[in-house]
């Protein structure tokens, strides 16, 4: 809006008739013996000051954008009308109520070959009618549309696409493209595009509780990174992981999908889908936003170590559930997946959350995994120390190497007395009289090396039970381990309290 000259002369001299202590009037100034050029100098240095002034008073930001600074432009109109009425607020407090699963659409990239065996993994976290999303295939599967399962699409022709990466497979150009050909399919209301494997398990009241705590309307994209720091080196410590899982904003995604097809193009030489992805992100100019309870597991092996001793954040994905062994033992990999989501359902939010006390009278340390497992160690494992995953997997090339982690971990104890007992969930339900969970832990029986330590050994424990109040919350606090109170210990078993810690309390023996 500009200030026509009129408006401004008048402006000026009302302004200056008014202001008290102004020296003079320009029709006085004639009959003065002041110079009339210094008058006229005068009059325009203020006039000019005034007009910029004015100027800046109109171009600044409206009212508006101060209270509702993270709603794009459009949003704002909405609330903006020409008079000023606020009535239309309630309707649209839908742009300000936090995220949930519905808000989320997920791209599951599978192939025709494998979906007998990996639609398993789908069925223990989907929940038909409250998701929404799409496996999208390489090929036709006989089994169309399936009970437990999202739909099934077949991904578009991408032949005209070169893959000149020699170790690959030009799969990766297809799932790639999950994320943009989601997008096409025009869902409404969309805040996030969630990409994951059919070999990937989300715990997504955890996904969801991570996505609030970013603005669906930026563009964001979120994930985590391998264990394997050779991985990093080789792919990128930018990049996430496809198969742990990632989060695109849906600004991010329309910004994506018009430009993703030509932005494949010019790297042909790619491994993966993921890094695909990563490279027209650095075209976009969005670095990864990195949560660390999407995982990876670009390990062998055993996951113990990793689940013991998780980050102090939510567990978000669990991926290469076929390359390590079941998480719980003597059982089959679904059936040990099934057993994790009964304490799922019970509190999300402290699944598989360690926790560390110490029975002082036996000496023993306790390393609690919420959900999951407890160990029981003889003597004393100083917080720093088992709060480090111990390194009960290999590597990604099947080695034992401690170099090889992006992370710190410590090595599976050589002494025959360092050896943990681990107690694995077998029950778990809500007492609704105390309002509490209880996970009750059985030893696993397997033969310990005779050690010669003059201390209680473990193996008089048969079984361990944890109460624990559900803790929705816990995320909305800034992070820190829960505490952990033995609140009885007897000659076969072991009452445990795992909670909010208090006033003061810390982890010491
Ligand atoms: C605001 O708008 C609503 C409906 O649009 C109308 O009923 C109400 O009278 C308006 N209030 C004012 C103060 O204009
Ligand atoms: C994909 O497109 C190419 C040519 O663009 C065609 O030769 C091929 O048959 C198509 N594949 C499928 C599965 O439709
Ligand atoms: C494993 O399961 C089988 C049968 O389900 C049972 O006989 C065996 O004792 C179990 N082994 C362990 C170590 O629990
Ligand atoms: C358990 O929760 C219910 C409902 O939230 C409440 O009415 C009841 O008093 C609680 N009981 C205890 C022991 O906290
Ligand atoms: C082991 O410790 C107990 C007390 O803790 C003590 O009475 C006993 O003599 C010790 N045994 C050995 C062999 O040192």
């Amino acid at each position: 809006m500009k200030v026509s000259q009129k408006d401004t002369e008048k402006f000026v001299w009302d302004h200056m008739r008014n202001t008290p202590g102004t020296p003079m009037s320009v029709t006085q100034s004639q009959t003065r013996a002041l110079p009339k050029l210094l008058v006229w100098l005068i009059v325009f240095v203020t006039a000019t000051y005034i007009v910029y002034t004015l100027k800046l008073v109109i171009n600044s930001p409206s009212c508006d954008d101060e209270i509702f600074p993270a709603i794009s432009h459009t949003s704002i109109s909405l609330h903006t009308s020409k008079d000023g009425n606020f009535s239309s607020l309630p309707e649209n407090q839908d742009l300000f109520r936090e995220t949930e699963v519905k808000d989320i659409v997920f791209g599951i990239a599978a192939s025709a070959k494998l979906w007998g065996k990996r639609k398993n993994y789908i069925k223990l976290w989907w929940k038909p009618g409250k998701m929404r999303g799409i496996v999208w295939l390489d090929n036709a599967v006989k089994s169309k549309e399936e009970e437990g399962l999202p739909p099934l699409r077949i991904s578009g022709n991408t032949s005209r696409f070169a893959y000149k990466n020699r170790q690959g497979h030009r799969s990766a150009i297809r799932i790639s493209r999950i994320v943009s050909e989601t997008l096409r399919l025009g869902m409404e209301n969309v805040r996030w595009f969630v990409m994951g494997d059919d070999d990937t398990v989300f715990v997504t009241e955890n996904l969801v509780r991570i996505l609030n705590k970013y603005d669906h309307n930026q563009y964001y994209y979120i994930g985590s990174l391998s264990e394997s720091h050779l991985q990093n080196i080789f792919f990128s410590y930018g990049m996430a992981y496809g198969g742990g899982g990632f989060a695109i904003s849906y600004p991010l995604a329309k910004a994506l999908e018009k430009m993703q097809d030509k932005c494949i193009q010019r790297y042909p030489g790619l491994y993966g889908s993921d890094d695909r992805m990563q490279a027209c992100m650095a075209e976009l100019g969005v670095p990864l936003t990195k949560e660390t309870g999407f995982h990876q597991y670009d390990v062998y092996g055993n996951l113990f170590g990793l689940l013991a001793a998780h980050p102090v954040t939510p567990l978000v994905s669990l991926h290469h559930l076929d390359v390590v062994e079941p998480i719980f033992p003597n059982v089959t990999r679904v059936e040990a997946l099934k057993r994790l989501t009964i304490p799922m359902k019970l509190d999300s939010a402290g699944l598989i959350q360690q926790s560390i006390c110490y029975e002082k009278k036996k000496t023993w340390t306790i390393s609690v995994s919420w959900g999951f497992a407890i160990q029981i160690l003889r003597g004393v494992l100083s917080p720093r120390e088992i709060e480090m995953p111990s390194r009960t997997f290999l590597n990604w090339y099947r080695r034992a190497d401690y170099t090889a982690y992006a992370f710190n971990t410590r090595p599976v104890a050589r002494n025959p007395c360092q050896r943990p007992f681990v107690f694995y969930l077998s029950r778990a339900r809500f007492d609704s009289i105390t309002n509490q969970t209880v996970t009750v832990y059985d030893r696993h029986r397997v033969p310990h090396p005779a050690c010669k330590w003059n201390l209680t050994s473990p193996a008089e424990i048969d079984r361990i039970v944890v109460y624990k109040k559900p803790d929705p919350h816990l995320w909305d606090r800034s992070p820190r381990r829960n505490c952990c109170r033995i609140l009885e210990s007897k000659k076969k078993s072991m009452v445990l309290d795992v909670g909010v810690c208090r006033e003061g309390e810390i982890t010491e023996i």
